[in-house]
């Protein structure tokens, strides 16, 4: 593919591309002159600008959104099922199964690739434990309903919001509806820190849980520990893991979460352009575009339409021939990926099959100029043609 993309008349539009200025050198600098690289005061800093923007009691920053729903889901003591959707990306069944429970396969709506609500009653048994919604593409799904249900069979919540950071439901944001909201700061979200997640909470034994478990099955970590009258000794309570996140990304984090706003409404300006210039073809019947609804506001992780799925492979293709790096989010959907085929075979998931042939994320990022979008507008269109 990078072959292809080099015949493009020079052409090279990202997927994505992060939005860094010197603020993050600087932030990263002042880290390695500082000498406490591993997890330690920067981490706090960050989880402090988190906590202040999601107003929320409790921050735990990750190395990843991986690990922070698979902690998410040991903190809470998980190991029966948990309905999530198939249209995601793999991390999230992953995460359920590593935790040593079982995922159960929601179908999605059309309209947003969220899971479908109507359809979770179905899915309940008396081994449910947890609702796992992904906020898909930056889209918050219908967390009322969501709420409503988990309320009404006495499940968790625990929200994949590694799509959607500052994205509202009814005014309240994506990832504070439940029990824990998990973010990723991967490198195409909002924000990055090259690799990073987070978990937030409003429970503070909870918090203490995801925090021993993330940090080798000791309670405190070195940083706390140096203020201790004996800061050698280490005791594991339980076989855990090291998932925390290093001093240097949260440097970098702490400079973006500054930015986060202005990101986020960059995006959205981006999105509508988009929209108006790509109208035409919608109205011609030739491409579906995504729209807020009411009461979703969305933070536009990824900009995602649809076309008849006969045409979708050859669009893609097309367009990265002509130096645009459109992709596909997901195709194949997860349960219909190797692992989980074999493992827990569902027999099918309509919207979820259809919408994977059908979908096409075009590159959508802060920096994107003016003429980089009327390029992707007039590709698509010629494409479409
Ligand atoms: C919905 C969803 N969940 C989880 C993840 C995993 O995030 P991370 O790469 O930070 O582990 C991603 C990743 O990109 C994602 O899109």
């Amino acid at each position: 593919m990078l072959k292809r993309l080099k015949i493009s008349n020079g052409v090279n539009i990202p997927l994505c591309r992060p939005s860094f200025d010197g603020s993050e050198l600087e932030e990263v600098r002042g880290v390695l002159a500082s000498g406490w690289v591993a997890h330690g005061p920067k981490n706090k800093e960050f989880e402090k600008l988190l906590a202040d923007f999601f107003g929320v009691k409790e921050v735990i920053l990750l190395n990843s959104c991986a690990s922070a729903l698979e902690a998410a889901l040991v903190g809470l003591g998980i190991r029966g099922e948990v309905i999530i959707p198939s249209f995601t990306m793999s991390a999230t069944a992953n995460a359920v199964v590593r935790a040593g429970a079982t995922p159960v396969f929601c179908d999605v709506e059309w309209k947003t690739g969220n899971m479908d609500a109507s359809l979770i009653e179905g899915l309940i048994t008396k081994k449910t434990e947890v609702i796992m919604p992904v906020h898909f593409a930056g889209f918050p799904c219908d967390m009322d309903a969501i709420a409503a249900i988990a309320k009404k069979h006495n499940l968790y919540v625990i929200e994949d919001s590694a799509e959607c950071i500052g994205g509202k439901w009814n005014g309240k944001f994506a990832g504070t509806f439940g029990s824990a909201g998990c973010f990723s700061f991967w490198a195409t979200k909002n924000i990055t820190t090259g690799e990073g997640g987070v978990i937030i909470t409003n429970d503070h034994s909870f918090a203490e849980r995801v925090r021993t478990f993330m940090s080798h099955g000791i309670s405190r970590d070195t940083h706390e520990r140096q203020k201790l009258e004996r800061p050698w000794e280490r005791d594991s309570v339980m076989a855990g893991v090291n998932y925390r996140m290093g001093d240097i990304p949260a440097a970098i984090g702490v400079a973006q979460m500054k930015k986060l706003s202005g990101l986020n409404a960059k995006r959205k300006k981006h999105a509508e352009y988009l929209n108006s210039s790509l109208n035409s073809l919608e109205t011609e019947g030739l491409i579906e575009l995504p729209r807020e609804f009411p009461g979703a506001e969305s933070v536009w992780q990824m900009y995602v339409i649809k076309v008849k799925p006969e045409v979708r492979d050859g669009l893609v293709l097309k367009l990265r021939e002509n130096g645009i790096s459109a992709s596909v989010h997901f195709d194949p959907p997860v349960h219909l990926q190797t692992f989980y085929k074999k493992n827990f075979p569902v027999k099918s998931l309509p919207a979820t099959e259809k919408l994977s042939k059908s979908v096409i994320t075009l590159p959508l990022f802060p920096d994107l100029t003016e003429s980089e979008l009327d390029y992707i507008v007039g590709h698509v269109k010629l494409a479409l043609a």
